[in-house]
């Protein structure tokens, strides 16, 4: 029988700038569902490229005094390496310069053209070149793009127009049919309203500059590049070219990943291009949230604020990298990049509960049984739990990456990672050591240390591709105890299996002295913008940096929460505060539930003297604007407990 067919996709990326952390961000998110897919036995199609053409690069280009060709090539190589320092399995990578692409592009305009969903008229609106995005009049915010909020150009031209109008109403149908089309779900309801406002036909192509794909029945023409960009994902399959059958084969797409931001052109005007041509339509377009930097600005190239990601990688290994991008944010939501919570996870998640889990059962093993592990093992009541949570984090992994989830699937793993841990702690092996006459439980608490390893090792290869293998080949197991099939499976380990401890796979960092080296290799722009003007505030005294100084502000997560009995406004707390925990009392019952708050971080004041509110402790306050009648408590989610606040 043939396999199943799986084709996932990253947006192609502008070479109008280097590769950042931002790309890397949807790349790898993308590359480890096409790696856990392939594990589980798909055949994988994942595809990610280039968008080299429209105004932008020309403009760029002229700058640098290349043509533009050369200035994308020499941006395009530097993409390729960095996925390949990545370790990205990308089975394709497509340049909207290809020639075959070129082609097809323009095969799908006059097809278009020929059916009368393309007709020709005059332009006369705006345009913001940073996003090659067309606007009228009345769409422009302050004069300026609705979407970026940068200065837009007057373009008046005549221009070929998609009827896009058209297609209103099979846009909301497609929604309400296919409920999943968009993900996550809030990006639907703004596409809804954004339908609603009214949809006006797509200017598709340009005269006022030469860099794209003409127009090939009438060449001073150029094809609009989000028109050229969207068709990569069939063309890349050989749609429109002599050969189509990887088209025939993987289309339509499973998932196109794509930022928030660009979810509007995968979603309007790539299904209604798709309708024009007949065809199937993608079974769904999932709108990730940015990568922040801690001042709330998105890393983007055109604002110059990127983080170097091959810097980042040489310092810490590709797999710590990959690990934060996935763990730290929810995929959907944005997230704040610091170099502060990159260390910090490194030294908990990695070196911490993985890394020492590793050493210290692989260095038991060969203390007491030189390696090998005898085959004569006893078990005990108290290994029940931990073979559970072990064979049953496969169904939980698989769960979490069908919706795309890879937080939740890695917290899964860490969930065993930290069980197996506490093993080590209740059965106590360095005691069972020291007695001859438990040489089989101390047996059995080995094997049973490695066979969880052997699970953790299998699931976290998707996500830490060059970790897992180094994993494997200190426990000695061979490619037939790795199958996904053997992952939720207890028992595997043959007994003839031998254990060799190996280098420590995450050197722990001292965190204040890499921070201190770390900001001046990565310029932390939160930190470089110009201090902003000092004005007074009226009636306020002002304060020293000491005075300020004395206030010790800290990251906590809200681990439970619940009224107080005896006071209506106020709820107590229960914080994860990165060291013991504390309870707070806070007066802001009339403006949040319990269940609002349970989960999410904030900003605790943590040396402030604690006070007896209504009969609870308070050991601190959280802080929170006044926003006029409403109370709104700052979040700061994605940023680990116990961070300081400065
Ligand atoms: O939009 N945080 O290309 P682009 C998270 N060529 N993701 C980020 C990010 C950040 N700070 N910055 C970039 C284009 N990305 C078009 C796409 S597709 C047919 C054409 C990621 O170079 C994110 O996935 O501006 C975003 O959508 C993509 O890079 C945009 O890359
Ligand atoms: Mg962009």
């Amino acid at each position: 029988m043939d396999k199943k067919t799986f084709y996932i996709t990253t947006p192609i990326y502008y070479p109008s700038g280097k590769a950042h952390i931002g790309h890397s961000y949807c790349t790898v998110a993308s590359d480890a569902i096409a790696r856990y897919k392939r594990m589980q036995g798909y055949d994988v199609m994942f595809l990610t490229g280039t968008d080299e053409h429209g105004q932008k690069i020309e403009i760029n280009a002229e700058k640098a005094g290349v043509t533009p060709k050369q200035y994308v090539d020499k941006i395009v190589a530097g993409f390729q390496e960095l996925w390949k320092l990545l370790n990205i399995s990308n089975d394709r990578f497509i340049r909207t310069t290809d020639d075959y692409h070129v082609k097809a592009v323009q095969k799908i305009f006059r097809t278009l053209y020929d059916k009368g969903e393309i007709y020709k008229g005059t332009y006369e609106g705006w345009y913001c070149t940073p996003c090659e995005s067309f606007w009228t009049e009345t769409q422009l915010k302050d004069g300026k793009c609705p979407d970026c909020g940068r200065e837009v150009k007057k373009a008046n031209e005549e221009a070929y127009f998609f009827r896009l109008s058209n297609y209103a109403d099979r846009l909301l149908k497609l929604y309400e049919d296919q409920p999943d089309f968009i993900q996550p779900d809030s990006r639907k309801n703004e596409m809804i309203n954004f339908i609603k406002q009214g949809l006006e036909d797509l200017c598709v192509s340009r005269t006022s500059f030469t860099w794209g794909i003409p127009v090939d029945f009438d060449p001073k023409h150029v094809v609009y590049v989000w028109l050229d960009a969207l068709t990569n994902y069939i063309t890349a399959l050989g749609y429109g070219s002599d050969d189509d059958s990887d088209y025939r084969k993987y289309w339509p797409a499973d998932v196109h990943f794509v930022g928030k931001e660009i979810v509007r052109f995968h979603t309007i005007i790539w299904p209604a291009m798709l309708m024009a041509l007949d065809l199937p339509l993608p079974r769904q377009v999932y709108g990730h949230g940015w990568l922040l930097f801690g001042d709330g600005t998105k890393m983007s190239k055109s604002k110059g604020n990127v983080v170097d990601p091959v810097i980042l990688c040489n310092r810490y290994g590709v797999d710590a990298i990959r690990y934060f991008l996935l763990r730290e944010i929810p995929f959907g939501a944005d997230g704040v990049f610091t170099n502060e919570a990159l260390i910090s996870r490194i030294n908990s998640d990695l070196a911490n509960d993985l890394g020492n889990l590793l050493s210290r059962t692989t260095a038991m093993a060969e203390k007491y049984f030189g390696g090998a592990i005898p085959a004569e093992r006893e078990s005990a009541p108290v290994d029940d739990e931990l073979i559970r949570t072990a064979t049953e984090l496969r169904q939980k992994c698989d769960s979490a990456i069908d919706g795309y989830q890879f937080s939740a699937a890695l917290t899964e793993i860490w969930k065993l990672i930290a069980r197996t841990n506490k093993y080590i702690d209740e059965t106590m092996p360095w005691a069972l050591g020291k007695d001859e006459s438990k040489r089989a439980r101390l047996a059995a608490v080995l094997y049973n240390l490695c066979e969880s390893l052997r699970i953790v090792s299998v699931l976290i290869a998707p996500f830490l591709p060059d970790t897992a293998p180094k994993i494997q080949a200190q426990l000695g197991a061979k490619p037939e105890a790795l199958t996904y099939e053997s992952a939720s499976e207890w028992g595997v380990l043959p007994a003839d299996t031998v254990v060799r401890k190996g280098d420590t796979l995450f050197p722990r960092i001292d965190v204040d002295k890499e921070i201190e080296e770390l900001n001046q290799l990565i310029p932390n722009p939160a930190e470089e913008k110009a201090p902003a003007e000092t004005k007074k505030i009226e009636g306020l005294a002002q304060i020293g940096i000491d005075d300020f100084g004395k206030v010790e502000l800290r990251v906590a997560k809200i681990v439970a929460c619940e009224p107080v009995k005896r006071a209506k406004k106020l709820l107590k707390l229960t914080l994860d505060d990165g060291g013991d925990g504390r309870t707070v009392a806070s007066g802001i019952a009339p403006w949040y539930k319990p269940e609002e708050l349970t989960g999410r971080s904030i900003i605790l004041v943590a040396n402030l003297k604690p006070a007896t509110l209504c009969g609870v402790e308070s050991q601190g306050m959280i802080l929170a604007a006044d926003a006029g009648e409403d109370v709104k408590v700052i979040f700061v989610d994605g940023i680990p407990a116990g961070s300081r606040v400065r």
